[in-house]
């Protein structure tokens, strides 16, 4: 079924209801919203600068609320919004701290807050039982117990959390430490923000409406926003830069790379530093992940301009068949910095698989209930269940160590699988790409699982015992119940 026919059918009441009359409803889309077909995308004109998030030391205050922004250029969309128009604040914290943020829910539907990577209490989390109601709030209180690392956050709340994010509801949250003090990075306007999401539009709003076909393969947006911006560019000096990158997409992986062949440094992922760093001319960054990143602009002279792109990745999946640009650099000044790259960045312990207590099968390739879900299509599963607020899938105990496989090896679709309430290490990566990249080998919340994949990761549970999620970060699949339980007791 094509898309337009899906709203005329179905959803138009369901999103009146929610984002007000604003919508538009009635645009057209081509033959290429037809299954399997990528929604190609739409590049700017890299003509607008890139916004950066303003940074909220310590605790901070987010009104999650309707707001307007203009996203395409000249032109004016509704958002939901933790600030004004998309993206909140860039929350920034010191290890041992304790940050206390409230959030006020003005929406007109239940929401709440995960810290993506951070290891909280379970009354802290943003456990998808934990909400607040339209015109409510929550106050978090958020030690922060682990090291420096690019950490974000975004809602929650069961069924919806991949349309809140969508509208707007998301923003990154720093950890800093001595360790990562000591390496003098680039800092300052040499430290840049990152956050990469595509959107779909319908004329001038954002429009989050996905038909069956888009909860199987995640609902892929034709324009890449950076900083919530559509191609924007930065004026930046001859030196280097640090990009600490967000993946914020619900469904869209991106092969990142830079223009004319430049290479990059990979100093850390989403648990913080790598041990040391590792060159690389493309990196694969699924929903829910994050890249520390170098990049040396001193043999580009004043004037020249190159891209952050993403490579082609698949010749047949409904997206990677296409290469694009994300945003431009454009070198304006010489630089006076005198950053040289430090050969090793940080201490990471191993986890060894001797240190295991057990080994957790979890099977993501499954789908569950064809006859009844997505027009016969079934609904994703783990280990064939799909999410119950409160049943309790697996239980595991505080201060062990396990290993857990999820297992793609038979699946078709990609599945970024996120763990709440840990951070773990790769130990291997069984068929498809057949290895650990060079982002992978430090601490990890979300695992990015091509079709074929099988990856174990292990991890040693914290003393905060309670219940958790773990599920697949394509949030149309997490959504669609593609998330369990956990117990650490
Ligand atoms: Cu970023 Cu449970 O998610
Ligand atoms: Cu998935």
């Amino acid at each position: 079924m094509k898309r337009r026919d899906f709203i005329k059918k179905s959803s138009l009441s369901a999103l009146t209801a929610w984002v007000g009359s604003s919508m538009i409803l009635n645009a057209c889309h081509t033959e290429e919203d037809m299954i399997g077909e990528p929604n190609w995308i739409v590049e700017g004109s890299f003509d607008r600068p890139l916004i950066v998030p303003s940074i909220n030391n310590g605790s901070a205050s987010l009104n999650a609320q309707f707001s307007v922004s203009e996203i395409l250029k000249g032109k004016s969309s509704t958002t939901l919004s933790y600030g004004n128009g998309l993206l909140g604040p860039t929350i920034r914290a010191n290890t041992g701290d304790t940050v206390g943020v409230t959030l006020q829910n003005s929406l007109s539907e239940e929401t709440n807050i995960h810290w993506h990577g951070l290891i909280l209490p379970e009354d802290m989390d943003g456990h998808p039982k934990d909400v607040a109601s339209p015109g409510g709030s929550l106050n978090y209180s958020l030690p922060i117990i682990q090291r420096a690392g690019t950490y974000w956050y975004h809602p929650h709340p069961h069924g919806s959390t991949a349309k809140q994010v969508f509208m707007g509801l998301a923003g990154m949250f720093i950890v800093n430490d001595p360790e990562e003090a000591s390496l003098n990075l680039p800092s300052g306007e040499f430290e840049v923000p990152i956050i990469i999401q595509d959107k779909h539009f319908e004329g001038n709003n954002l429009e989050y409406s996905p038909v069956d076909d888009e909860i199987m393969t995640g609902y892929l947006g034709e324009q890449i926003l950076v900083n919530g911006l559509h191609a924007p560019y930065l004026s930046v000096a001859s030196g280097w830069y640090r990009l600490r990158v967000l993946n914020g997409s619900t469904a869209r992986v991106y092969n990142l790379a830079l223009s004319a062949g430049k290479q990059m440094v990979i100093i850390g992922s989403d648990g913080g530093l790598l041990p040391s760093p590792e060159t690389v001319s493309n990196i694969m960054l699924g929903p829910g992940e994050r890249l520390d990143i170098l990049v040396d602009f001193s043999d580009l002279s004043v004037g020249n301009e190159i891209y952050l792109v993403s490579n082609k990745f698949s010749e047949f999946n409904v997206q990677g068949r296409q290469s694009f640009n994300l945003m431009k650099f454009k070198v304006d000044r010489t630089s006076s910095s005198n950053f040289t790259l430090p050969s090793s960045l940080s201490t990471v312990a191993v986890l060894s698989p001797a240190q295991s207590v057990k080994t957790r099968i979890l099977d993501i390739a499954q789908m569950i209930g064809g006859e009844g879900g997505h027009g016969g299509m079934g609904r994703h599963s783990i280990n064939g269940k799909i999410f119950e607020m409160d049943r309790v899938d697996e239980t595991v105990s505080a201060g062990t160590t396990e290993i857990w496989e999820f297992d793609n090896s038979a699946g078709d679709e990609i599945h970024p699988m996120h763990i709440h309430g840990v951070q773990f290490q790769i130990l291997e990566r069984v068929g498809g790409r057949n290895k650990i990249i060079a982002s992978e080998k430090g601490w990890k919340d979300t695992i990015l699982l091509m079709p074929g994949e099988k990856v174990k990761v292990i991890m040693t549970f914290p003393d905060y015992t309670g219940v958790f999620v773990f599920h697949c970060h394509n949030l149309e699949h997490e959504d669609d119940g593609m998330m369990l339980n956990y117990k650490i007791v």
